[in-house]
């Protein structure tokens, strides 16, 4: 097991990314939280859960940031969750004095490694990070891209019941209500969508997928979704581990793609050994154009909060 995946935040995502990373035994895991007994005993209770399972599982729990040195990939979880009737952006002033605080050490002990956000509000505290991180923007994803469009694949999979591998799906834009689709892009089974589902069918998917965060909230009532986000990282980490050249969205740094820069958004992107190594360039109708437009602007606005 050569390669070494840090967690920053031992909480609901975080131990769930990190009993997932154990149980493929992908790589050597360190779990950070400023809670260093929450850090030590969640990577205890996942070290006793391998045992279970007979997996040979190298995780380590701690506070201290230097234990992230040599890191390929450290994914931030750490800050504060929605609570219900919350929106993501009220997060934005508490959670971005947690993010500073924790990049600076990620430059400091870990200035090679590729970093993963989780925490919201997501497209922003990826804008954080990568300017704060200096940081090529290659090396700087946010992981909404790929939550929202397992969402998405969901909600179409239990309403045509097709296989979730039939699904091929994506999710662009920001992780808020900005976020939009292609129908035209999306098939099933390699046949186009517009076969199995009417556009308007399409339309309440979409609408359930930009509620789907607040939809589990809801249901869980002290706490937000946690399986989802966790497997989304899980899989961007292995194509990045495993360099697959893999197609997903990721939230990345625009600079001058479809005309947009200096912003974040969730875009298909190609993941490999480092990193981002391709946005793929998407031929977009002016209406489509928009919406990519819509959302930057979101991005933007909420940027201008952030305390650098
Ligand atoms: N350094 C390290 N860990 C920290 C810090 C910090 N400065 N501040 C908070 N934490 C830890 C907390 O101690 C807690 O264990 O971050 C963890 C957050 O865990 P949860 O409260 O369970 O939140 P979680 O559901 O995991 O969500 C984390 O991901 O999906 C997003 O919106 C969500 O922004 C939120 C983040």
């Amino acid at each position: 097991m050569q390669n070494k995946v840090s967690i920053i935040g031992a909480g609901n995502v975080g131990s769930a990314l990190a009993f997932l990373l154990a149980q493929k035994e992908l790589a050597k895991i360190v779990l950070i939280d400023i809670d260093k007994d929450m850090a030590i005993g969640k990577t205890l209770d996942i070290y006793q859960a391998c045992s279970a399972l007979g997996i040979d599982c190298k995780i380590y729990g701690s506070n201290a940031y230097e234990d992230v040195s040599n890191s390929a990939v450290v994914v931030i979880t750490a800050g504060f969750p929605r609570k219900a009737g919350m929106d993501r952006a009220e997060l934005l002033a508490k959670n971005a004095s947690i993010i500073k605080d924790i990049v600076k050490n990620i430059v400091k002990y870990a200035p090679n490694s590729i970093i993963l956000m989780v925490t919201n509000p997501l497209d922003v505290m990826t804008y954080y990070a990568f300017k704060l991180s200096g940081f090529d923007r290659t090396k700087v994803l946010g992981e909404a891209g790929m939550l929202d469009t397992s969402r998405f694949a969901t909600f179409i999979s239990q309403k045509l019941n097709f296989s979730i591998q039939n699904i091929n799906s994506l999710i662009f834009g920001t992780h808020n209500d900005k976020m939009f689709t292609i129908n035209r892009y999306i098939n099933i089974g390699g046949f186009p969508i517009s076969l199995f589902m009417k556009t308007k069918e399409i339309k309440k998917l979409i609408e359930r997928t930009k509620k789907g965060g607040e939809e589990i909230i809801k249901l869980l009532k002290t706490s937000s979704a946690s399986y989802a986000p966790a497997a989304s990282c899980f899989r961007m980490i292995e194509a990045i581990l495993k360099d697959k050249k893999y197609i997903c969205c990721s939230s990345i740094y625009l600079d001058g793609e479809y005309g947009i820069k200096d912003v974040c958004i969730g875009l298909p992107v190609k993941l490999g050994k480092n990193g981002v190594e391709e946005i793929i360039k998407l031929p977009l109708t002016a209406k489509e154009k928009k919406y990519l437009l819509d959302a930057a602007s979101n991005c933007k606005e909420l940027i201008k909060q952030l305390p650098f």
